[in-house]
């Protein structure tokens, strides 16, 4: 998959960013360090990741798993030592804007990590565009972060809503589903990948029979689940994470449908919430960019450190934080740990390869992550890997303008 042309013009400014690289390696050879690293001042990174509510433990992983990669590196990125300013954004839409201001303009972070949510992320990621601060998601998918909102400044380790659920359409074409249901919370996340399945699907030709959604973050399924039984699809998909996730999973088993109206869905319904979901989430098929049994030096390492630290299995929020820091880290040390240096640092990030625990990681022009999407199945309470559904994904980036 490629790039449309509106990104592949930004291959030029790009080159443009490069030149701007290069006389930041100057500056920094002519002796000239920022005030603040002459004075060995920490590096502030702002976390902000929802601590309360139906994503608190998916905003915990990303945090130890961003954590734990500084941690590995002696308390420091790119060389300099780091202090976290953390703030829960609750996954609120509404507050978004002025905690990012709060983060920005107060705490005066030189960087911001964030979020889980796509409406909070986009909240963030207007400000990001306002101010120029640099901004990693280590989670949200809105695809307007790597689309019409891409900028310069603004990173994603994790995946766009797209990226995860187009090949799911196609893999649920290819077993032999034709009339599918999809249920999900109406908001960005959910009407995104409920529509990127859809694609997949439908061009296969596969036919959406119905398109049931509630709001985010209700978790009163039951009248839905009615539905889908007398609606008697070949299979469902579904997008809910975190705690929702849990007890969607766990009210559909409990209707008697498991096993016998297939469920799938994106990787986050099973991810990070086996333990809880227990028999009945075995069986569920799902896609995404990680599996719990990838048998890659990386992630046997990235598992076992993660175990030591938490006492807890890693999964994919705890990964995307662990990126998060591992390519900040990498345009840090480009730079010798001058955050000021912003030009010089996006180009090294732009094009880093990473050695990520879901497989190797590089980016699109677009900031986001081109990655394996794998097919899993829950298998004895671990996501398995069952194959690659879709090799190298990149978003399409529709309408995304690097300036
Ligand atoms: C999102 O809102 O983008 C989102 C939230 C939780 C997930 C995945 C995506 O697990």
């Amino acid at each position: 998959m490629t790039n449309d042309k509106s990104v592949s013009k930004f291959a030029i400014s790009r080159r443009g960013l490069l030149a701007a690289s290069a006389a930041g390696a100057t500056g920094l050879a002519l002796g000239f360090p920022s005030p603040a690293l002459s004075q060995g001042a920490p590096l502030k990174v702002g976390l902000m990741l929802p601590s309360s509510g139906t994503f608190a433990k998916l905003g915990q992983f990303i945090d130890n798993g961003f954590s734990l990669y500084v941690e590995q590196k002696g308390g420091m990125l790119g060389g300099r030592p780091v202090e976290f300013i953390r703030l829960d954004d609750e996954s609120k839409p509404e507050t978004a804007t002025d905690n990012m201001n709060r983060l920005v303009g107060r705490d005066k972070v030189d960087f911001v990590v964030g979020t889980v949510h796509s409406g909070v992320a986009m909240a963030m990621v207007k400000v990001a565009r306002d101010t120029g601060v640099p901004l990693i998601i280590p989670n949200a998918g809105a695809d307007e972060a790597t689309g019409p909102l891409c900028a310069p400044n603004i990173f994603r380790t994790s995946f766009s809503n797209w990226q995860v659920s187009e090949p799911m359409g196609k893999v649920m074409h290819y077993v032999g589903h034709r009339n599918v249901v999809s249920i999900t919370w109406r908001y960005a996340a959910g009407i995104q990948m409920a529509k990127g399945f859809a694609e997949g699907f439908t061009k296969a030709g596969g036919t959406v029979v119905e398109e049931l959604t509630l709001p985010f973050p209700e978790v009163e399924f039951q009248a839905m689940i009615t539905r889908i039984a007398q609606l008697k699809p070949d299979a469902v998909f579904a997008f809910f994470a975190g705690g929702g996730a849990v007890k969607f999973v766990t009210d559909y088993a409990a209707a008697g449908l498991q096993g016998k109206i297939p469920l799938y869905g994106t990787g986050f319904l099973t991810d990070g919430t086996l333990p809880a979901q227990g028999a009945a989430a075995e069986g569920i098929r799902t896609t995404l960019h990680y599996a719990d049994d990838l048998n890659n030096p990386a992630n046997v390492a990235f598992l076992e450190a993660f175990k030591k630290k938490t006492g807890q299995v890693g999964d994919i929020y705890a990964v995307q934080g662990f990126d998060a820091a591992a390519l900040l880290d990498v345009g840090l040390t480009a730079t010798k740990g001058d955050s000021a240096a912003r030009d010089a640092m996006f180009a090294v990030m732009g094009s880093a390869k990473l050695d990520s625990p879901r497989g190797p990681l590089a980016f699109s022009a677009a900031h986001n992550p081109i990655q394996d999407i794998y097919l899993r199945e829950v298998r004895q309470g671990k996501n398995t890997l069952v194959s690659v559904a879709s090799k190298g994904v990149a978003d399409p980036a529709r309408g995304c303008k690097m300036t």
